[in-house]
């Protein structure tokens, strides 16, 4: 029978990338506050230090180490600095990362390669180095990457972003297939409409972030944007013993807009309101 402290992650120890701000930091956060010792990495170091003083201010270790996850020797040696200012690791979560938005045919060859080592290689970095461990320990483990419903669906001015988390989705597959026989579960979030800071480096041809974000919200059922809690919700849900059987899946957190049509205005049927 299940019981209440399967959703904790008391003693179990933590990484996440990009956790200097936004979803990063909200799910470095959540994971402190079910019980989780939470390494801080990011290529901001005072983020970084910001964050990792929340955990502890949470009652929880936590080192903030400044790295720029697209270097996988670099990213190799955080992991491994964590692993040993934590005394190993259990979970790894692979955040970092950032769109650029502009039309397809104007991105030449050195920025789509930018986006593909932004946002997909490190999450196979960072895979293959803790299932290396954590299959010769016997360990098991779990992983999540954090992907976007841009990944799953086409989503113009993204493409090589879009590409990027769409492989990340494919690579998660792949890497629960081979790395399930070892305890090593694999799985990612795929967020939406989650108003952080990154979003204000994306050019929104004259529109404010949050006048781009608030008119996304008539395309949402629940009618409100996303939150990192909403995202730190899912993963601490999916390194929990209540997912101890999930593994290979996509969890999309979006407010229920991706299964449906984009219907605008106001409540399809105002009468079911008492
Ligand atoms: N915000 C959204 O609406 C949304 C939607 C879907 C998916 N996502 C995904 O969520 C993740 C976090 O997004 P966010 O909105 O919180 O972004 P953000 O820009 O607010 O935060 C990203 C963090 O990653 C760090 N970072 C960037 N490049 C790095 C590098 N090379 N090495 C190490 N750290 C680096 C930044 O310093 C920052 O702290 C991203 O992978 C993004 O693709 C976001």
């Amino acid at each position: 029978m299940l019981d209440v402290s399967d959703v904790m992650l008391t003693g179990r120890r933590a990484l996440v990338t990009g956790a200097g701000q936004g979803i990063g930091e909200g799910i470095a956060l959540g994971l402190a506050s079910f019980g989780a010792d939470v390494a801080v990495l990011d290529i901001n170091e005072q983020t970084a230090e910001r964050t990792a003083a929340r955990v502890r201010e949470l009652g929880h270790e936590s080192t903030a180490i400044c790295v720029d996850v697209r270097a996988s020797a670099s990213l190799e040696s955080a992991l491994e600095q964590a692993s040993e200012e934590l005394g190993g690791l259990d979970i790894i979560v692979n955040n970092a990362g950032t769109a650029t938005h502009k039309p397809a045919i104007q991105f030449d060859d050195s920025e789509f390669d930018e986006q593909i080592a932004l946002n997909l290689k490190p999450s196979f970095v960072a895979a293959r180095w803790a299932a290396k461990r954590w299959i010769a320990a016997g360990s098991g483990g779990s992983i999540v990457n954090v992907a976007t419903t841009e990944g799953i669906r086409g989503c113009p001015g993204f493409a090589p972003y879009s590409a990027a988390k769409a492989g990340m989705i494919n690579l998660t597959k792949t890497l629960s297939s081979e790395l399930g026989p070892y305890g090593i579960r694999v799985n990612a979030i795929a967020p939406d409409y989650t108003p952080t800071p990154g979003l204000g480096h994306i050019d929104l041809e004259g529109q404010t972030p949050e006048e781009m974000m608030s008119g996304m919200t008539r395309f949402i059922p629940l009618r409100r944007l996303g939150t990192p809690d909403d995202m730190a919700g899912a993963v601490i849900f999916l390194c929990s013993g209540l997912a101890s059987w999930v593994s290979g899946q996509t969890l999309v957190i979006d407010g229920g807009a991706l299964p449906c049509a984009r219907v605008e205005g106001p409540l399809p049927f105002p009468s079911l309101r008492p």
